[in-house]
């Protein structure tokens, strides 16, 4: 699979971006930021592996929650795996190598290419799940390989959606095979490894969009065109008439609409 988040992808990205809640989004990070935190509190140098890190901002954005977190550990290094050749400029205008207190010190272009030399203290995996595997076996192939590069005591911290998510009613326009909350708690019991749940309560898309005025209507026409893009389909009026009925439902249901985002801890205690 391969989905175009930052080249054409990145018009409809802004839709969805400018319509987090930012205190919400605040809540994301900072759960994320806690869990690092709480695996390399003990350690003087760590290393944190992102994989499908994007265009850096939410590395970023962890990294600067985590500077109250841990100011035990001294030297926290990142190595960001991201296929996208734009995602990876855009990565090096926000996370200039050698510059975020010297802290990133490679850039990989594939999960596959991480070997025990990049031997990590903690992997993530920040919504990129659900691109990295077409099957819950897959995806236990997956994890049991990012595990197997962690380091003693160390965990695998992912951000995903649940399969109730309204992300995937709306998803009937495209559908993720695997990469969900339910899946990655397949395979972490698949693999025998421990893994927990916390909920963030990152909320998303604002009730603003009625479905009424023009500026809606052109807004979700781009979410249309972007889905009819990466999944290679004609959504057709059908489609796009239930498309439009779901949001108008969901966003009758309260101010914003909560895609039910999870942060799931998975320790490798290996
Ligand atoms: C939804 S984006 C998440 C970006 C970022 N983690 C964030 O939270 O903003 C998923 C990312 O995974 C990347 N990706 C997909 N398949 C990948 C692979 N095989 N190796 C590395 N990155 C991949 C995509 O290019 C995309 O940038």
């Amino acid at each position: 699979m391969r989905y175009d988040f930052w080249g054409k992808g990145a018009a409809v990205a802004r839709v969805f971006g400018t319509r987090v809640s930012l205190q919400t989004w605040h809540n994301l990070v900072c759960g994320v930021a806690r869990e690092i935190s709480m695996v390399v509190r003990a350690r003087k140098v760590a290393r944190w592996v992102d994989v499908g890190s994007g265009d850096g901002e939410t590395c970023l954005e962890v990294m600067e929650a985590m500077n109250d977190l841990s100011p035990e550990c001294q030297r926290l290094m990142l190595v960001t795996v991201e296929c996208d050749p734009t995602a990876r400029t855009l990565q090096s205008e926000i996370l200039p190598d050698a510059e975020v207190g010297g802290r990133v010190v490679a850039r990989l272009s594939d999960w596959r290419e991480l070997s025990s030399e990049h031997g990590a203290t903690v992997v993530t995996l920040l919504h990129s799940a659900y691109y990295l595997a077409d099957s819950r076996q897959e995806l236990a192939e997956v994890l049991r390989y990012l595990s197997e590069i962690i380091t003693a005591e160390g965990a695998l911290v992912l951000a995903s959606l649940p399969c109730s998510s309204p992300m995937f009613q709306l998803g009937e326009l495209g559908l993720y095979k695997t990469g969900r909350t339910e899946d990655i708690l397949w395979a972490a019991e698949a693999l025998g490894l421990t893994a927990r749940v916390r909920q963030p309560g990152m909320k998303w898309l604002a009730m603003g969009l009625q479905c009424k005025g023009e500026r809606d209507m052109a807004e979700l026409d781009a979410v249309i065109r972007y889905v009819e893009g990466r999944h290679d389909l004609h959504v057709g009026d059908a489609r796009r008439e239930r498309f439009l009925k779901q949001v108008k439902k969901l966003a009758s249901q309260g101010e914003y609409l909560d895609f039910q985002d999870n942060i799931v801890v998975i320790s490798t205690n290996s």
